[in-house]
């Protein structure tokens, strides 16, 4: 951690918001913030509750919060919806006629859906579930493009009670068979295929191969999308187009408890084995809807774009929930960003007249370097506020986005959340906080972060440790789908009795946080979390390899790109071509995310006298910038392990 800290550059230009957006913003200035924070902190859970009394309850909570170190309830006795929080509630106003979805697919066509639309296919989507024989309790798994259906199937499952888990459509069979099975699904819906970059996304086929080894599957809904041939199981698989023929669209939204599981997303921990991460209503939408309003600075007029894929907690979170709950015009892409050209972002921004933008520091990377003729072709002057997630972000890029595409006149919001958390925890809200380039910069009120030793302790300021949060919120993740204790030892036992984020930060003068990254076996490639783990035991499970150990290496683009380490079986011998079947191999077995940059032959890799993998030999040894000789080297760590001490 310290060569971390060490490292930082420290940022020292401040950003004050504009007295012109200040003047409008929800909250005006740095010192109604400081006010607000500070009473939230005294008072979290009044400060939660009246938050939540903007939302539709059927029947009010009697009790804000119990915690129960570490399992937390929030708005117990509540009766609400989310579907109907999303939709139902717009439909009394003149919101029934605006747009909530405005969709683009990649080969260019544009779908809107109107409240009133949405809300109609989302109970005729709700009832075919129900017809399906999907009832309340049961998992539903979503593995679909990014298209409007998606949002449509997330949305109906939650108007009765279901609960979802959405995998990305860039995770392979296996991870699908894997997150299907531990969730025990009963209905998946995909589609035939989605596009990207040109090319058809097989979905269909994915799912066909997923579920051979899926005994909790009773039916799957296709979306007919790209209309290619696809397999088809009669009794089983069902079109979406009949699914939904003959249903009504009168569908009540079920009132159901605050703490009913909403969704499980899956995401990369420590281990070889994706934790479930579960959600519940009521503390969820409280805090997405909050954190939607206030961090974008939310207006009736807005269109508002978060590019993140659904399959992602920001695409749960910031494409559906919460722009739908505040009555917002969400946009949603289905492809590339570079495709066809790699003005693809900018002309839909000119295009849709965007105003609010949010996405990931690795795609502005890759903007970047594309050079600002790209975005100079456009007029993207609907801008009026940009956002980051995913990564931290080099003071470098946020200067570039601030002022290539924001034209110095939007504000930047660099969020800090997770998977876990459910919403933003650590952002600028934008008419009140000043801005450092490469700071997420405060808590949002409510949210009690902190930085600390590995005794628990406040860090002075100008000190780095261990990101911790002190106190329940809302968004938090209720627990691990399924396994209490590894919820239990994966966050709360590193500190014990506090949440541990697996983020490293510090802290400046000003109390400013700026988080280094993961300090656990969990990398971030382009925003998306990995596991060395789930690498590693994908490569040892091809016969030719005998151990690996997966590191990662800083990559301008991506921030972190991933190294493999390989030794092979004595039966193989080591060469490019082998390299490419291993690369391959990690695909199939997690998705293309998750092949390695590099892969790198040893014939054994350094290790304590303990028998510990001496990842920070290997990191360094990553990280180096010498050419790398004939590809089929045997790299020699005898000699470089025996120099290292035996306390890694
Ligand atoms: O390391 C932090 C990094 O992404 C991790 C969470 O990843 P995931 O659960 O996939 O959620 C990503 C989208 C919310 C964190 O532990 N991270 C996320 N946002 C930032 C960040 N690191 C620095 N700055 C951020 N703004």
């Amino acid at each position: 951690m310290s060569e971390n800290i060490e490292v930082l550059l420290e940022e020292k230009r401040l950003f004050k918001p504009s007295p012109d957006f200040s003047k409008k913003a929800h909250i005006k200035s740095f010192a109604a913030l400081k006010t607000l924070r500070k009473q939230a902190l005294k008072n979290p859970e009044a400060f939660w509750a009246k938050a939540a009394k903007e939302l539709h309850w059927f029947k009010p909570w009697k009790k804000t919060l119990e915690w129960k170190v570490p399992f937390a309830k929030w708005f117990i006795g509540g009766k609400l919806n989310l579907s109907y929080n999303c939709l139902d509630r717009h439909l009394t106003s003149a919101r029934r006629n605006k747009a909530a979805l405005i969709w683009e697919g990649e080969p260019g066509e544009v779908r809107t859906f109107t409240y009133q639309q949405l809300y109609y296919e989302v109970c005729r989507f709700a009832n075919s579930l129900k017809h399906l024989g999907v009832n309340k309790g049961d998992r539903v798994c979503i593995y679909m493009p990014m298209v409007p259906e998606a949002a449509i199937a997330m949305l109906a499952c939650a108007r009765i009670g279901a609960t979802h888990s959405v995998v990305f459509g860039g995770f392979s069979a296996e991870s699908l068979r894997d997150r299907i099975n531990d969730a025990q699904a009963k209905l998946v819906v995909t589609a035939d295929g989605g596009w990207r970059r040109g090319a058809i996304v097989k979905l269909k086929d994915a799912v066909d191969e997923a579920i051979k080894e899926c005994k909790s599957v009773e039916r799957v809904v296709v979306l007919k999308r790209t209309g290619q041939d696809v397999g088809w199981q009669q009794g089983r698989d069902i079109w979406w187009s009949d699914a939904v023929h003959d249903q009504s669209a009168v569908c009540p939204a079920e009132p159901l408890d605050s703490e009913h599981p909403l969704f499980i997303l899956y995401t990369s921990g420590s281990t070889g084995k994706p934790k479930g991460v579960l959600h519940t209503t009521g503390g969820y939408l409280t805090h997405t809807a909050l954190t939607t309003k206030w961090v974008f600075d939310l207006r009736e007029d807005d269109t508002f774009w978060c590019t993140a894929d659904v399959g992602w907690v920001t695409g749960h979170s910031y494409v559906v929930y919460g722009p739908l709950a505040n009555g917002a015009t969400s946009l949603m892409y289905e492809g590339g960003p570079l495709h066809p050209s790699p003005d693809r972002f900018w002309s839909m921004i000119a295009r849709h007249r965007v105003s609010i933008f949010y996405t990931a520091p690795t795609a502005i990377r890759t903007f970047m370097r594309l050079g600002v003729d790209y975005p100079k072709r456009h007029d993207l002057s609907s801008l009026r506020l940009l956002g980051t997630v995913g990564e931290p972000i080099n003071p470098e890029a946020w200067r570039w986005y601030r002022e290539t595409i924001g034209g110095n006149r939007c504000p930047v919001v660099d969020t800090w959340w997770q998977t876990e958390t459910g919403g933003i925890m650590m952002t600028p809200l934008p008419g009140a906080t000043p801005t450092k380039p490469g700071s997420a910069t405060l808590p949002f009120p409510g949210i009690d972060i902190d930085v600390v030793d590995k005794d628990g302790k406040s860090v002075p300021l100008g000190s780095g440790g261990f990101l911790v949060i002190r106190k329940p919120w809302p968004g938090m993740l209720r627990t691990i789908y399924g396994d209490d204790a590894r919820y239990k030892t994966q966050y709360f036992s590193q500190i014990p009795g506090i949440y541990f984020t697996g983020d490293g930060a510090r802290r400046d003068k000003d109390g400013y946080f700026w988080v280094l990254g993961r300090i656990d076996d969990v990398l971030n490639v382009a925003g998306h979390r990995l596991s060395t783990m789930e690498i590693e035991s994908a490569l040892v499970s091809h016969t030719s390899v005998a151990e690996a150990a997966v590191v990662a290496r800083p990559d301008e683009l991506l921030g972190q790109a991933v190294v493999a380490f390989v030794t092979l079986q004595k039966s193989a011998s080591p060469s490019p071509e082998l390299k490419e079947e291993l690369r391959a191999h990690v695909a199939k077995a997690i998705g293309a995310i998750a092949k390695p940059a590099e892969i790198r032959f040893t014939d054994s890799l350094p290790k304590t006298r303990s028998g510990k993998i001496m990842r920070r030999l290997l990191r360094e040894v990553a990280a180096g910038k010498g050419v790398r000789g004939d590809v089929t080297t045997l790299e020699d760590f005898a000699v470089l392990a025996k120099l290292q001490s035996d306390d890694e």
